[in-house]
């Protein structure tokens, strides 16, 4: 018998059913930093459909924080996600929010469990991680939702009811930028937890394999041959400005440089926004003076940018070739504002310009131009993802509690498809040839 919802263990939901549920959907939380705590705020907005009812989290405070924020007693608080192995299942669902290293081993022994995955992206750091964890989720017959939250955005929807209502013909190519914005690469890619590929992953697979995946949704046919070019150019030692010291607090030219930490995370501290949400990370949770200052003086994210230990890539191009000739591009840089990603998507009978909120559907028999306005603006995770967590959440609560897996649309096969072609693009990258797929 589960001890929270008094369930035998059949009577658990599993991927292939279709049985509405008359509870609500249990979730347990694996990490209660920046994305486990917002899918359990995600809960919140939905009473009687789902409910977290245990979280895994090492940092006390946070997870203190966190169980009075959703009234768990200590039996069901853990600090270390693997206690939750040595007993029954006390959850419907795991919400896999650990980094990603971890991945694997949580993903995997959950699905054994009998857990229904909700597991962040990416995937697993390697190719062979990502197949054990599908392996085991089908073994398991448990769903897995991937976080690939783009996927489920009311603009990428738009944008595939255009598409398959031939609004630009057939597609031919298409041209997809991600300007992840100078201060959002130097928080998390420089000074934060993703920019050392032995640590977490490669650039492409940490930040874009949410945009490699989205490219092949909206394109929908296989990927036959992939090439990739990409390089660490600037932050580094060597691009360090002259008088550059190791702590932007100890620094003559933190006045003067884009990427101080002193003037972003105490902007962060006055301003709301994407700023403040970093501020937040750095800080550890406490939007104070005193802690900013502290994390400034000792902390990761006070250290220069020339002079961290970060490797992954901060620029990077893909080519794909799919099955039947349409091409795509892909080019990430760190060198912008922050900003939503822009696509262009070339048809036989037009053109589609995308900003992550508007789209332009440019007609060449007409030679009119039609904007739709999806709404929702703010691509970065500080916003939501420009509605794609909230729709996301929403489809995977829809799917296990109404009974409609089919709500799923970052599922198993379609995730471990996309993930392969990151890993191919790097490899190419690497080994400086195209690789066949
Ligand atoms: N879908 C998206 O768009 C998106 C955006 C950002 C991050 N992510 C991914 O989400 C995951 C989490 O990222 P985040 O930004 O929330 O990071 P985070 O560092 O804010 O959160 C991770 C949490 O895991 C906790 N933790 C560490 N070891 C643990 C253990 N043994 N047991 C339980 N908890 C443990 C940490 O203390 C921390 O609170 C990563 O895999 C990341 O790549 C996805």
């Amino acid at each position: 018998m589960n001890p929270i919802t008094g369930c035998a263990p059949d009577q658990f939901i599993n991927g292939a059913s279709t049985a509405p549920m008359d509870r609500p959907l249990t979730f347990a939380v694996l990490g209660a930093g920046a994305r486990g705590s917002a899918y359990a705020d995600l809960a919140l907005k939905r009473p009687g459909q789902a409910e977290v009812v245990a979280v895994a989290e090492p940092r006390e405070k946070v997870r203190a924080a966190f169980a009075a924020r959703h009234g768990l007693g200590p039996e069901f608080c853990f600090a270390d996600w693997r206690q939750l192995l040595d007993r029954p299942r006390i959850a419907d669902v795991a919400v896999v929010a650990v980094q990603d290293a971890e991945h694997r081993e949580a993903a995997v022994a959950l699905a054994e469990l009998g857990y229904q995955l909700l597991l962040e992206k990416p995937m697993a750091t390697t190719e062979e991680d990502c197949d054990a964890i599908a392996e085991a989720a089908r073994r398991g017959g448990v769903a897995l939702a991937l976080c690939h939250v783009m996927r489920y955005t009311p603009y990428t929807v738009k944008l595939k009811e255009l598409l398959q209502a031939g609004a630009v013909g057939d597609v031919v190519s298409l041209e997809h930028l991600e300007p992840i914005g100078y201060y959002h690469f130097a928080h998390s890619f420089v000074r934060g937890n993703w920019r050392r590929e032995d640590e977490s992953s490669p650039l492409l697979l940490a930040k874009s394999c949410h945009d490699i995946d989205w490219i092949c949704d909206l394109v929908g046919q296989r990927v036959s041959r992939v090439s990739s070019f990409g390089s660490l150019t600037h932050f580094r030692a060597e691009a360090a400005p002259e008088g550059a010291t190791d702590r932007c607090v100890t620094c003559p030219l933190q006045d003067t440089c884009a990427y101080s930490a002193a003037t972003v995370y105490r902007e962060g501290l006055r301003k709301g926004g994407t700023k403040q949400y970093f501020t937040h990370i750095a800080a550890a949770g406490e939007l104070t003076e005193s802690a900013v200052t502290a994390a400034l003086t000792d902390g990761p994210y006070g250290r220069c940018v020339y002079r961290s230990d970060n490797d992954v890539v901060d620029h990077q191009v893909v080519g794909l070739e799919f099955e039947g000739g349409v091409t795509a591009s892909f080019t990430l840089t760190a060198f912008t504002p922050l900003e939503n990603r822009h696509t262009k998507i070339f048809g036989t009978r037009g053109q589609i310009t995308g900003d992550g909120r508007h789209i332009e559907v440019y007609d060449f028999r007409s030679e009119t131009r039609t904007i739709h306005d999806t709404s929702l603006d703010g691509s970065a995770a500080a916003e939501g993802h420009a509605g794609g967590d909230e729709a996301m959440f929403n489809a995977f609560v829809d799917a296990l509690h109404s009974g409609r897996p089919d709500l799923i649309v970052s599922g198993i096969e379609t995730s471990l498809a996309s993930h392969r072609v990151v890993f191919a693009a790097e490899r190419a990258r690497k080994n400086r040839t195209v690789v066949e797929l």
